[in-house]
């Protein structure tokens, strides 16, 4: 069964339209066992009167502007919307110069409660949102017929906070923590007829398990985790999920080892790393010379990748030369070591304590004289 890699499909692009209606977020106070969830160490603080600061505390946003925008006229792309912190963030200073931001989330429920806080820039067209994966840009982009884009040869920005939101993780009915009873889901789109969670453990092979655990969890334990998994079926919620792991964890060992069994699953249900990769790939076609590709990656199988691009243009790190020595790539590192949050920051957000950001610039290289690339011809169609 194809479940590890090689998902492919493009569904149909939904674009929200000025007016859309947006249904209001169910929002939930959890946010401390959320950074449990997710392995951070330190619980945070939540401003119980700002309700999109409760879905998500966007992590190193003034960071991340700061590094992103060169041309507040420009074309920018937040490829994972959320609640839509950052997205808010660059159009304070993008809007105001003409500046558009195309906002890009799989989760409809998380664009129709970022639609509904950036309601004012959805209705002017500074803000324009798009259902879809960010794999898929390339094509989504082009659909949206964006005369700025062709006219400038490109997005000047695209960003990625990499990863679920804190409302996703609070949500028990979506299934990401291992702290909640709920459904065995952990899809990211619930319109996708991808398989689920529980799709997947009640169906796999034993070594198809393994090899999540292993590849997405870095789990040392992979082998009696899987096996305990496999001996439960047939499994429906995540507290079935829990008691299988729990019964071949000790107790110290739990929570670390619950967060990764988790975030393997995750990883995998959603395709996170095939979807990092394409984008990673496409986004020297999306942004013009002189733009840049801004990631917050929040574990190294993420980090890695994203270093490795923006390093040499390839995932794999290999970096490619002329004659003189001189780097053939389409991207050239700003961030030579990653931003971290500051001891401030995490200690108000503990989601912020592993993130990671690093930020490159679209080189020359490779770029159509004529147009602005491969991308860039397909947006001008
Ligand atoms: C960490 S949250 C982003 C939070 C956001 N920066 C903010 O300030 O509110 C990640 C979001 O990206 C979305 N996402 C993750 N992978 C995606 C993908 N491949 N395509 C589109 N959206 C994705 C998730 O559904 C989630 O809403």
């Amino acid at each position: 069964m194809p479940w590890l890699h090689g998902r492919s499909g493009c569904r149909a692009l939904r674009v929200l339209r000025p007016s859309a209606p947006c249904q209001r977020p169910r929002v939930d106070a959890r946010r401390a066992a959320a950074d449990e969830d997710r392995g951070a160490e330190s619980p945070c603080e939540r401003d119980e009167s700002d309700e999109s600061e409760a879905y998500h505390v966007p992590v190193m946003l003034r960071e991340t502007v700061d590094w992103l925008v060169t041309d507040p006229s420009g074309v920018y792309a937040d490829g994972t919307l959320g609640g839509g912190g950052h997205t808010s963030a660059l159009l304070d200073v993008v809007a105001p110069a003409g500046g558009v931001v195309v906002g890009v989330d799989r989760d409809e429920e998380a664009l129709a409660q970022a639609c509904d806080r950036l309601r004012a820039h959805v209705d002017a067209q500074s803000l324009r949102p798009l259902h879809t994966s960010f794999r898929y840009l390339p094509s989504a982009l082009a659909g949206l017929e964006l005369p700025a884009l062709s006219a400038q040869r490109g997005l000047s920005g695209l960003m990625l906070d990499l990863g679920v939101s804190s409302h996703q993780i609070d949500a028990d009915y979506r299934g990401f923590s291992f702290r909640r009873d709920g459904a065995l889901d952990m899809r990211m789109d619930q319109t996708s007829p991808g398989p689920s969670a529980k799709d997947f453990l009640n169906a796999c092979e034993p070594a198809e398990l393994v090899r999540a655990l292993q590849d997405y969890g870095e789990e040392k334990y992979a082998r009696p985790i899987a096996r305990a998994i496999l001996a439960a079926r047939p499994l429906e919620s995540t507290a079935q999920l829990v008691h299988a792991v729990e019964s071949v964890t000790p107790e110290p060992k739990r929570t670390k080892t619950l967060a990764r069994v988790f975030q393997a699953l995750r990883i995998l249900v959603n395709d996170e790393l095939g979807e990092l990769e394409a984008i990673l790939l496409a986004a020297a076609d999306l942004v013009r010379p002189g733009g840049r590709l801004a990631i917050l990656s929040y574990h190294s199988l993420e980090d890695r990748r994203a270093k490795n691009v923006m390093r040499s243009g390839h995932l794999d790190g290999r970096l490619d030369q002329d004659e003189m020595g001189n780097a053939l790539s389409h991207w050239r590192p700003l961030t030579r070591k990653p931003v971290t949050a500051t001891d401030a920051e995490v200690a108000l957000n503990g989601r912020a304590r592993s993130a990671k950001l690093r930020v490159a610039e679209r080189t020359n290289f490779d770029v159509a004289p004529w147009r602005g690339g491969r991308a860039a011809r397909a947006l001008s169609r």
